[in-house]
């Protein structure tokens, strides 16, 4: 309660402080503005023929130097030069702010705002706003385009926003693929980036990659050190963007990702705001995950306090699928999705302090999913496989105390979805199911559609708004990207949308190697929070898989825990690996919801430490990861507060531990600490420590 006054009071002076620095000018000297301590500082210029131009530096070095903007339309002339300034104003705001569960509670959002103002000299004489958020992590900037006489839609053929990069920058980047982004990273030099090398996966059901782009969150580390980011905020009716890479002159260009049907990009009604453009930017590799540009740059809470859905662990009829222990269809004579065998989950979880069970498999029509052409009208998502009986299994956890997770696999078939939705999502309230992991696997039908395009962008709000009005949080695989529209929707809880764990268990090219972790944190994780499900036990996966294995010690898939933020953290492995086993405590007690995170240390595709403070319990969760290289790391407790002590146990790799050679030796050492502790600890090559610190 008295966070809430402090938290408006904040808000009223935020309000108060917003008029405290307009200017307003058409001097082209002063269009600028730079982040509250100055680091940041954008400016806005015309070059000769009238192109909008932008330019970036940080504490006085160039970051972006100056880039156009504009568009290209279908049946209408293009808006990209030819303008003159008519106004421009800066102004200060502070919109401080709650996340109802995140990785921390209070944001901070504090930023200057430039609004620039622009008309063509000559006819059509059009409109165009531009405007600047510049942020101390970064700044995010928009187009918004006026409603203008005549004009009731445009449709996009390219947007041209460029980022001219200072210099052939170290890079960690998937490629620009319009259908997935379950593609390994790459570290290579900007000049080196090969997106084209990239199509045609033996493990990807979809994937269409047009140009030699890239997708964002995409990190870059400048020779001076510098680490920045670029990616985009509130993709909201539109485009997913990719980034087209020019080697020739270290730039790039946004290329939208297209729609065969509509022959564009992306259709607008008029007046419309594209999503921002972001440029997350930090001293240390560490700043880019504890930076908030994304989320703040979205709209505030539109749904208010959401108690039914509570931040939880869960376990699954999942990985036994993927292992080829069981399967999703009835007619494989092997079922997983057995009432019998979801209530053994839900003991499972009632004994161990996990909240939720996912069931997948559990409904009809997994007999025509993977290679079928045909796919509308294939899945029910209201009738259970007749060896499932849903409300039973509902009844039973309630019992428990466990919730059911509930699953829609859409085969990629978004209007058989569509067609349903709200008769799924009623049962799903009806059962009292609050949280649905949905699935896109396949091409999207209609042929010409991409799950990346506006088409699919609609279809995804759709389901998120349907998801809520039925108190339904979603946690979508094969989705469009995580571009902050949690603080908007806080139901969209957390998705897949990266190379997870499963591709461990089946993918025909090793699996994710080591370093692929610790890429992913300076990522695809700046992006939003991720369902990655670690947890594997039985790293070498026997008897059930004899070519593939998991490449990171079991210290570091608990370590996962704390690392790879999301609001639901799946314990993947079958139940009967972590019988008896010592190291599964560190999973019943790690927290998922968090007061506040600090990363301590890390470079991006090497390692990184995160610590986490617990909500409520004030307990502390500690995870550091390490890619192939086997390191020392020093952790200072100087996080924890002064005078108290606290029951640590380190679960750490064995003396003799390796990802590949020894990933089970785990040793537990259990230990008081307090702030002024500091502890060297060895993460073997593939490891990784997990630590609890309890009152
Ligand atoms: C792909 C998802 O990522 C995976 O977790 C799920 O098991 C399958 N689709 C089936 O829906
Ligand atoms: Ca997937």
């Amino acid at each position: 309660m008295q966070k809430r006054t402090l938290l408006l009071s904040a808000l009223l002076f935020g309000a108060l402080l917003f008029h405290s620095c307009t200017e307003n000018s058409t001097d082209q000297e002063s269009m600028e503005a730079a982040s509250p301590s100055g680091d940041v500082l954008v400016a806005f210029s015309l070059s000769a023929d009238g192109r909008p131009l932008y330019e970036v530096s940080h504490k006085g070095a160039s970051v972006i130097k100056p880039s156009g903007l504009g568009f290209d339309f279908k049946d209408q002339p293009k808006l990209m030069n030819g303008f003159e300034v008519v106004s421009h104003a800066v102004e200060s705001k502070e919109d401080n702010w709650e996340m109802p569960w995140g990785e921390q509670r209070e944001v901070e959002n504090v930023y200057n705002e430039m609004i620039v103002n622009l008309k063509e000299t000559e006819a059509p004489n059009r409109a165009l706003q531009l405007i600047f958020r510049v942020y101390d992590d970064g700044l995010g900037f928009r187009y918004h385009l006026p409603a203008q006489e005549g004009v009731d839609e445009l449709v996009i053929t390219d947007e041209n926003t460029e980022f001219k990069l200072t210099g052939d920058h170290d890079c960690w980047w998937i490629p620009g693929d319009w259908d997935i982004y379950e593609h390994l990273y790459s570290a290579t030099k900007f000049s080196e980036i090969n997106a084209i090398s990239k199509r045609d996966h033996p493990n990807l059901a979809q994937t269409t990659i047009p140009e030699n782009a890239v997708n964002t969150p995409v990190t870059m580390r400048t020779a001076e050190g510098l680490h920045l980011s670029f990616h985009e905020a509130n993709l909201t009716n539109y485009s997913g963007m990719t980034l087209k890479v020019n080697a020739a002159d270290n730039s790039m260009v946004s290329e939208l990702v297209g729609s065969d049907r509509l022959g564009a990009k992306a259709k607008i009604g008029l007046p419309f705001s594209t999503p921002w453009r972001t440029i997350q930017i930090s001293e240390n590799a560490g700043g880019l995950i504890e930076s908030k540009l994304i989320v703040n740059l979205n709209d505030p809470n539109k749904l208010g306090d959401i108690p039914w859905f509570k931040p939880m662990k869960y376990v699954g009829i999942w990985w036994e699928m993927h292992l080829g222990k069981s399967s999703w269809d009835l007619a494989s004579g092997k079922h997983g999705a057995t009432t019998e065998n979801a209530k053994a989950f839900i003991d499972f979880a009632a004994e161990n302090n996990i909240g939720g069970v996912l069931v997948e498999g559990w409904n009809t029509g997994w007999e025509r999913w993977i290679g079928f052409e045909d796919r509308e009208g294939v899945f029910d998502f209201v009738t259970p496989y007749e060896d499932y009986d849903l409300e039973e299994v509902v009844r039973y956890g309630k019992e428990k105390g466990v919730e059911i997770v509930m699953h829609h696999e859409t085969s990629a078939a978004p209007r058989t979805y569509t067609q349903q939705l709200d008769t799924a999502y009623a049962l799903m309230q009806n059962l009292g199911i609050h949280s649905v992991k949905t699935g896109y696997v396949g091409k999207i039908i209609p042929a010409g559609e991409y799950h990346h395009g506006q088409w699919m962008v609609r279809h995804y709000r759709k389901v998120l708004r349907t998801a809520a009005r039925n108190q339904v949080a979603v946690n979508a695989h094969e989705p469009i990207k995580a571009t902050g529209l949690r603080r908007t929707f806080p139901n969209a809880i957390a998705r897949e949308g990266l190379r997870g764990q499963e591709f461990n268990a089946w993918a025909s090219d090793g699996g994710n190697p080591p370093a692929h972790l610790p890429t992913v944190a300076f990522t695809r994780m700046l992006a939003g929070p991720i369902d990655f499900t670690p947890g594997v036990f039985n790293i070498k996966l026997n008897p059930w898989k004899e070519n593939n294995q998991i490449n990171t010690t079991l210290a570091q898939q608990l370590a996962l825990y704390v690392v790879i933020y999301g609001p639901l953290q799946m314990a993947c492995d079958l139940p009967e690996n972590y019988e008896g086993q010592a190291g599964f405590q560190f999973i019943r007690d790690v927290g998922v919801d968090w007061e506040q995170s600090k990363v301590l240390n890390g470079e991006v595709g090497e390692y990184v430490t995160i610590a986490r403070e617990e909500r409520n319990s004030g307990n502390w969760f500690v995870g550091a990861i390490t890619n192939e290289e086997g390191r020392e790391i020093t952790i200072n407790f100087d996080f924890l507060p002064s005078g108290e002590s606290y029951e640590a146990i380190f679960y750490q790799d064995g003396s003799d531990a390796h990802w590949d050679d020894n990933p089970e030796s785990l040793e537990i050492v259990k230990e008081t600490v307090d702030a002024s502790t500091t502890k060297t600890i060895k993460l073997a090559p593939g490891g990784g420590v997990a630590i609890s610190l309890m009152k």
